[in-house]
């Protein structure tokens, strides 16, 4: 289920992601801490599962606390948990089956199952596709055991509805073009400046007096010979696009300068992030240029067009498609009706590329729907059978807490916990190792056959997560404070 959460300032943030929910949550107590580091943790590491890793460690806390006040020793306790949660790792690896980057139906599975929980899940059919195509284009065939997420630039626009969300395979600029007057660009030769198109500003304080009407003739004289004599070397180099970096200390560009532009058919795009100049330049496949010396032809990106598109509530866009030397990167325009929306949905597409990106970097499925944590329970209890004294013990106890994911799952689908979980269990003692949760239809099927998948690394970045969380906690025998 969903959660509002509402700060201090009175912001509503409306989200699933368990990751968001904690990082947002004022926690006073040391452990609690390190359930929201736990979460973050699993965000790094995965990037989707956030909410199942601190569900685990709950419940894994839960169970070491029964363990306890049976007086058994946290050592022990520690130390079965960890074996416990190799073999359960080594379980989900047995259960997992491979899947190759090129089966693109199974990439958009995944991505369709992640986003399943979310607010936009309704569009998911449209977003998974978006998102493994996202990750595909940028995924880097000689070492590809990586996805840099950053080389896909996530743009979110107010206006319209998520269903106009689009994958563009260029770079997007969220400002309209500078001056107007023109809005395509064919055979674009773009240069990025970081320099300033106005007069310079002195650096200390002066003041400069003008008395009379000559003086300042000269001044506005000098000005615009200053700026034209500027404009006119990048209109020599070829330059028919300027991206302008913004700047803190004088105007990027003056509306004189914007005059002599639009004069020469340069079409302009001025304030531009210092941080966004990376993205652009791997995109472009070109280099920023900090001084009007280096302005010179060989530093300019060439690409098929530049135009100006969308209109309406959002405002206008600019985009670059078919660059020259374009990088791998990739841009994704999200639209949405308000802010909570478009802040949703940039997260949950956040999650469904992490997924992809989990299985880029180890590629396995599994089943979903509380599929692998019963048949870990089950496995494990088999396992703690052979097992003798306190460890075997503590192993049941490990294998009991996995299936509070299971009775969650029944518990959100509107189902009866206990009944489904008994259900579960017996299925897969009958050898269904696939048998699962059924949200949509409110029974226990083969979860294989409804497609819902997710990546081996989520799971196992969870169970081993949480139980490494649990047994730092179980360490700890006293709260020191000092103040
Ligand atoms: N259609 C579905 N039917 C059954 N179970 C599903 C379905 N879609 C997802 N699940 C299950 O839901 C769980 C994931 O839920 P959710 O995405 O809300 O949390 P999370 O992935 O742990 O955390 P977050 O996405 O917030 O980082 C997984 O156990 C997954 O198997
Ligand atoms: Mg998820």
């Amino acid at each position: 289920m969903d959660k509002m959460i509402q700060s201090p300032n009175g912001d509503v943030t409306i989200s699933n992601d368990g990751a968001t929910i904690l990082k947002q949550m004022q926690v006073l107590h040391p452990a609690a801490k390190m359930l929201v580091e736990l979460s973050k943790s699993q965000d790094v590491a995965a990037g989707d599962g956030t909410t199942t890793v601190v569900v685990i460690a709950g419940s894994l806390l839960d169970a070491s606390a029964k363990l306890l006040a049976k007086g058994i020793h946290p050592t022990t306790i520690s130390e079965a948990f960890q074996k416990a949660s190799d073999k359960a790792v080594e379980i989900l690896e047995g259960m997992s089956t491979p899947v190759d980057l090129t089966n693109r139906e199974a990439l958009i599975q995944s991505a369709t199952t992640s986003l399943s929980s979310k607010v936009v899940s309704q569009y998911s059919n449209l977003l998974a596709p978006i998102a493994v195509d996202a990750v595909l284009k940028v995924v880097d065939p000689s070492h590809s055991d990586n996805v840099d997420l950053k080389d896909i630039k996530i743009i979110k626009k107010l206006g319209g509805t998520i269903e106009d969300t689009q994958l563009i395979d260029g770079v997007v600029f969220t400002q309209k073009v500078a001056g107007g007057g023109l809005h395509k660009i064919e055979k674009a030769k773009i240069g990025l400046i970081q320099f300033c198109l106005s007069p310079p500003k002195t650096d200390m304080e002066n003041q400069v007096v003008v008395s009379d009407y000559a003086q300042m003739d000269r001044v506005l004289r000098e000005e615009r010979q200053y700026i034209l004599n500027l404009i006119k070397q990048i209109k020599k180099a070829g330059c028919n696009v300027l991206l302008i970096q913004k700047s803190i200390l004088r105007d990027a560009v003056n509306d004189l300068a914007l005059h002599f532009l639009a004069k020469m058919k340069i079409m302009v795009v001025k304030d531009i992030e210092r941080d966004d100049i990376e993205f652009i330049c791997k995109s472009l496949g070109s280099r920023p240029i900090a001084s009007i010396d280096h302005f010179l032809p060989e530093n300019l990106a060439v690409a098929d067009t530049v135009e100006e598109f969308g209109a309406g509530a959002g405002g206008k866009l600019v985009k670059v498609i078919g660059a020259a030397n374009q990088g791998r990167t990739v841009s994704v325009l999200i639209y949405g009706s308000n802010k909570l929306v478009i802040e949703e949905a940039d997260r949950s597409i956040h999650d469904a590329l992490c997924v992809i990106r989990c299985l880029v970097k180890k590629r396995a499925l599994i089943a979903g729907g509380g599929a692998p944590e019963t048949e870990m329970s089950l496995r494990l209890m088999e396992h703690a059978r052979s097992l003798t004294g306190m460890e075997g013990y503590c192993f049941r106890a490990f294998a009991e807490a996995l299936e509070v994911i299971p009775y969650t799952l029944a518990e959100n689908a509107g189902l009866n916990p206990i009944s489904v979980v008994t259900e579960l269990r017996n299925r897969h003692v009958q050898g269904e190792k696939t048998a699962g949760i059924n949200v949509r239809k409110g029974c226990i099927t083969n979860i294989l056959e409804e497609n819902v998948v997710q990546p081996l690394l989520v799971s196992t970045s969870a169970i081993q997560l949480a139980s490494e969380c649990v047994r730092s906690i179980m360490k700890i025998d006293d709260i020191v404070t000092t103040r």
